[in-house]
């Protein structure tokens, strides 16, 4: 018989592209005593959530909740819900996470519009209004943040267009929520999905999605029942069955709302880490995008005192992650390594193109202080020196001192 000694993860400071650390507060809720699904003080906090989920999104959206799995799952979820058999989806890609909406788009049934634009650089409104014009869409999906560049597509125009033509407009907002001030309605973006592992530092599992009473009759038009709890009378929508029971939000609704009609067992104690994570975050205000703002403008200043080139259109990355050239010669995993095992430090690796040429420093919620920054910049000077790459000393910790006494 293997026994095994009780888990004890090491002490991390996690400073990749998410999950990062969980703020306190989330791990409390997480260990809160077990509800049943519909006690009323359960209940209640789902209700509660929903209007939680409304204050960070900035919207009225009555469908604001939570999808139970990672951040994918809110994505899969709102695809799979949204998208019929044949409806023309237009995919403006900027990094790996764009081609994941192609991906579970065309798993849906979509006819898929891809277009490209180099990695670390953003579409302009004008492409995106050319590219409608050219192909007529039903629906633009399209992502806010992409974690893979570091680069956030500005929403507002692309919004206005897509309303203006009554096309359904979707973002992923997995790395943005709680990190950039997100505004649902004033951008109208019919649907949002997000994660609760980056700037929300909850852990991963539990996905916030918001979507407006547009997106909601669309869907309730295709709702078919589960036999074993259909009403009485009720009678099936007669747009197509969703293809898929998880996540079927018109079943989802239905749990959701007033009426509590079961479908899956609600994840208790994930709804009490995003109830917490999203609370804590509302709480905060705007003061938490000027946190993030004001990490990200120090960690760039001592990465750039560091002699070290920063990624991409710098005027659109996120505050909340940046992107690091590997400078030429250095062992970038080695790097990597040396940081985790000698410092406790985790920066991030990257996909696809920018693989071995960028690594990623996240600064998200809970992990994006002012003391994360300085001992990342300490740190980093320190393995960059072992493995040939000498910064002037003290240049970077310096830089970013600098960078938070003017702000
Ligand atoms: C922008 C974006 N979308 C979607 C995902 C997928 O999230 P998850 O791994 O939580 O399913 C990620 C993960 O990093 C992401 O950064």
């Amino acid at each position: 018989m293997s026994s095994f000694a009780e888990l004890d993860p090491p002490p991390r400071l996690l400073m990749g592209p998410g999950p990062v650390g969980v703020d306190p507060r989330v791990l409390r809720a997480l260990s809160m005593p077990m509800l049943g699904q519909f006690d009323p003080a359960f209940t209640a906090y789902m209700n509660e959530t929903m209007e939680l989920l409304r204050q960070i999104y900035r919207t009225k959206n009555q469908w604001s909740l939570l999808i139970d799995g990672t951040a994918r799952a809110g994505v899969e979820a709102l695809l799979v819900s949204m998208i019929s058999p044949g409806d023309k989806v237009l995919v403006p890609i900027f990094g790996r996470f764009g081609h994941l909406l192609t991906e579970i788009s065309a798993r849906c049934g979509a006819e898929v519009i891809p277009i490209e634009r180099e990695w670390g650089t953003v579409f302009t409104p004008d492409e995106i209004e050319d590219a409608i014009k050219k192909h007529a869409p039903r629906m633009v999906a399209i992502v806010h943040g992409d974690t893979s560049t570091t680069m956030a597509q500005p929403l507002a125009d692309i919004g206005a267009i897509c309303s203006a033509r009554d096309i359904l407009l979707y973002s992923d907002a997995t790395a943005t929520l709680g990190g950039i001030a997100i505004e649902t309605d004033a951008w109208h973006v019919d649907a949002f999905s997000s994660g609760l592992q980056k700037c929300l530092s909850g852990p991963p599992g539990s996905s916030p999605i918001t979507f407006n009473d547009k997106v909601a009759a669309l869907i309730n038009a295709r709702k078919h029942l589960e036999a074993g709890i259909k009403p009485q009378g009720f009678v099936d929508g007669n747009g197509p069955r969703i293809p898929s029971n998880y996540f079927d939000l018109a079943m989802v609704m239905d749990y959701w709302g007033p009426g509590r009609l079961n479908h899956h067992t609600e994840a208790t104690s994930m709804l009490y880490a995003a109830r917490e994570a999203v609370r804590i975050a509302v709480a905060e205000g705007d003061a938490r995008f000027v946190r993030h703002r004001q990490a990200s403008d120090a960690l760039c200043a001592g990465l750039q005192a560091m002699g070290l080139a920063l990624f991409g259109d710098l005027t659109h990355k996120m505050p909340n992650v940046t992107g690091v050239v590997i400078p030429r010669g250095v062992d970038a995993d080695g790097v990597r390594k040396m940081m985790l095992d000698d410092f406790g430090i985790e920066i991030g690796t990257s996909f696809g193109p920018l693989h071995g040429k960028i690594w990623r420093i996240g600064t998200m919620g809970y992990v994006c202080r002012k003391e994360s920054v300085l001992i990342c910049l300490g740190a980093l000077e320190a393995c960059l020196r072992r493995f040939g790459y000498v910064a002037p000393a003290g240049a970077g910790v310096d830089a970013a001192l600098a960078s938070y006494s003017r702000a």
